[in-house]
């Protein structure tokens, strides 16, 4: 059915979004939830009053991408500063195309000197709609931006919303908590340059009803990896809003005439069936739309960090090499310390050559070792962070994020190359474009390790503040020309753990180093947080030494599969029955890694909830299950009648399975409805293989 003149509805598998103008020309939202039978189901018309003479209809409309003007006083999404001293944006629209899933809604300042055109883009079968804004200098004089945000949601009115967000710090990332939005404004934000370890530019919010399976859930993330900011806001007229994009603080932004300021796009989408669905929407438009090779299985890879540290040479890596290579390892991948002058993390950043004391010989010599193993060779690198003490440095002291006449505040004796250079950004290409040329490199761990501090750019040819951004996209450019050129590369993208993971980041790395915590029982916790976002194919997960000794190496394995399989220990120090014992449990990933990587992920149980948690991964065809359950510590004395019985997801209901360890052969339907007995003491775990008989 055709859509009114002045409203427009998207649609996708089982939902909708309506939009269109109000009686005084706004762009405003009509509907935002399941899809209706019919076009003239949606509502198309919204009445936006002012109220007393302390408001006006602003406050109450339900605009698209509210401007900083008139009298209302909710959170914009934009606003400018023009170059006659005018700090108002008053927008209104200019037309509009929609061909399919495909919307552009251009909107005008009625000055004519600013252009914002807002675009949107359902993705019909993933049930989710990016959107981002365009903002075009369409005068003779430059405007400041002083706020551009991706976009703003509205909710249904009056209703008593529950917000869910992830946040942490390091080495205790992607913590989940769910609290209720009460009157006024909750701010999520990244101020230090990365996403972060703190907060994640994720939110989910529902009616403070939903669980895993039920309740209707409006969720949104954004794909950018520097500063943003998310804004929950509930008005006194009991409307509430939900805003993402770029951090404002700090920012601006010199638009001159002619120029396009594009935001980073936001993805959103609602649910009726619980925060399961909403993840599982997001893993599979990650695996299929976001990651350059989302259909690649990840190989089961060795990392040196927590075995040698900075002690790395080609006789060290070369015994590790081979005893990874006995257990079934794919992939091995030299950590920190390998370059040149890094024997400590005091020195060597920047200077991106073999350190000619530890590989005399250059890295051929381990390349070829470890590939005549079978296996593939990876590097670690930092590429953002350089020490004072480095060559690099000393050529170039001007080149770090500082502010001239003040102190550089070092993290990790580390300062932060500035990125938004082009100088420096041709640099770091041309030094990781030699390394990747000049020797077989598979697999590239990106680091990054500390926040930005005195954010002075001297060189900067607009306004210094616009760092941020450009850093940036300055990372972006380096990263993917490496890409591109480099295609045979897999990418990790690390920052001390878990301090870069978002949907901007995707686009470049394969897969996430989730946090340096690699205690088991801590990492339950946050492979959960984290997986609410992303999917477990992005997820490294290392089995290492760290955890107590008492933990059992079967439960770190079970820990680690869930994602996509490291290992990190002290492979020599491991002994040979341990070694075997960990190779049985390799062979055993690798049977169940396509449902673990690329099935539907169910939390059955929750880790951070709770000492006995399960998680489920469904094959797209439901033929196979994997369940993976965990106890780590009972406060009471152990009785199996004591632990609840777990309830598998996802199955097909009138298919009949069988489940490892479970007598009989069950219809989907029951196993899901009654469940399965599994009894596990302190710090024992399971994985049950679920199949289609
Ligand atoms: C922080 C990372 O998260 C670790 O895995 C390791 O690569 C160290 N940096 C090396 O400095």
């Amino acid at each position: 059915m055709p859509n009114l003149p002045h409203s427009w509805i998207l649609e996708t598998s089982r939902t909708a979004y309506a939009l269109g103008l109000d009686a005084d020309g706004r762009l405003v939202n009509f509907y935002w939830g399941a899809r209706l039978p019919h076009a003239t189901d949606y509502p198309a018309d919204f009445a936006s009053a002012g109220w007393a003479s302390f408001n006006d209809a602003g406050q109450l409309a339900r605009e698209e991408y509210p401007a900083e003007s008139g009298l209302k006083y909710i959170e914009p999404c934009f606003k400018a500063h023009h170059a006659d001293g005018v700090r108002d944006t008053v927008l209104r629209f200019d037309k509009a195309e929609q061909t399919g899933g495909d919307l552009t809604i251009h909107l005008v300042d009625e000055q004519e000197n600013l252009g914002i055109v807002l675009r949107y883009r359902a993705h019909a079968a993933y049930d989710l709609i990016e959107r981002w804004a365009e903002i075009t200098n369409l005068g003779e004089t430059a405007v400041t931006l002083e706020r551009a945000l991706s976009a703003q949601w509205h909710l249904p009115r009056a209703r008593d919303y529950r917000l869910s967000h992830l946040h942490g710090r390091w080495a205790d990332e992607f913590n989940l908590t769910r609290e209720p939005l009460a009157n006024g404004v909750k701010v999520l934000e990244s101020r230090r340059i990365t996403s972060s370890h703190h907060a994640s530019p994720w939110f989910a919010v529902d009616g403070g009803v939903a669980d895993e399976d039920r309740g209707e859930v409006w969720f949104g993330a954004l794909a950018w990896s520097g500063n943003w900011k998310f804004i929950a806001e509930t008005t006194d007229f009991g409307m509430t809003r939900l805003s993402l994009g770029l951090n404002d603080w700090d920012f601006s932004w010199q638009l001159n005439p002619g120029e396009t300021f594009r935001t980073p796009p936001v993805l959103s989408g609602y649910t009726a069936t619980g925060f399961g669905e909403a993840s599982r929407r997001l893993h599979d438009y990650i695996r299929d739309r976001v990651l350059p090779n989302g259909k690649a299985l990840r190989k089961v890879l060795y990392n040196s960090w927590e075995a040698t540290y900075f002690d790395v040479d080609e006789a060290s890596q070369t015994a590790l090499a081979e005893l990874a290579a006995g257990m079934g390892v794919e992939l091995f991948v030299m950590d920190d310390g390998w370059f040149h002058g890094r024997n400590h993390d005091r020195a060597g950043l920047g200077d991106w050559w073999c350190d000619a004391v530890k590989f005399p010989h250059g890295l051929t010599p381990l390349i070829e070792r470890v590939n005549a193993l079978g296996m593939d060779f990876g590097l670690w690198v930092e590429p953002e962070m350089v020490n004072p003490d480095s060559d690099l440095y000393r050529a170039h002291p001007d080149w770090v994020i500082h502010f001239p006449k003040r102190a550089r505040s070092e993290a990790r004796n580390q300062l932060i190359l500035n990125f938004a250079r082009p100088d420096v950004q041709a640099y770091i290409l041309e030094k990781l474009d030699r390394l990747l040329a000049e020797n077989n490199i598979r697999f590239i761990k990106w680091d990054m390790n500390r926040n930005a501090s005195e954010p002075g750019w001297e060189t900067a040819p607009g306004d210094p503040r616009e760092l941020w951004v450009r850093y940036t996209q300055g990372v972006y450019r380096v990263w993917g020309a490496l890409r591109e050129r480099h295609p045979q590369v897999t990418w990790q993208s690390c920052s001390g753990g878990g301090g870069r993971a978002d949907l901007g980041i995707l686009k470049l790395a394969d897969q996430v180093w989730v946090s340096d915590n690699t205690e088991p029982t801590a990492r339950l916790g946050i492979q959960e947080g984290y997986s609410q976002v992303f999917p477990a194919s992005t997820m490294e997960a290392w089995v290492t030494d760290m955890g107590p000794a008492y933990l059992p190496l079967e439960f770190r394995m079970h820990v680690s599969m869930c994602g996509a399989l490291g290992i990190g220990g002290h492979l020599v120090r491991w002994g040979a029955e341990k070694r075997a014992e960990a190779a049985g449990w390799i062979a055993r990933y690798k049977e169940v890694r396509p449902i673990v990587q690329f099935g539907d992920l169910y939390r059955l149980r929750s880790a951070q909830q709770d000492s006995f948690s399960a998680v489920q991964y469904v094959s797209k065809d439901k033929q196979e299950a994997v369940l993976l359950a965990f106890r780590t510590h009972q406060p009471l004395v152990p009785h199996p009648e004591a632990q609840p019985p777990i309830y598998p997801r996802g199955l097909d209901p009138g298919a009949n399975y069988r489940i490892d360890g479970q007598s009989g052969v069950r219809s989907g339907l029951a196993w899901m409805q009654i469940g399965i007995n599994l009894y596990l003491a302190d710090y024992q775990s399971a994985m049950l293989r679920i199949r289609q008989v």
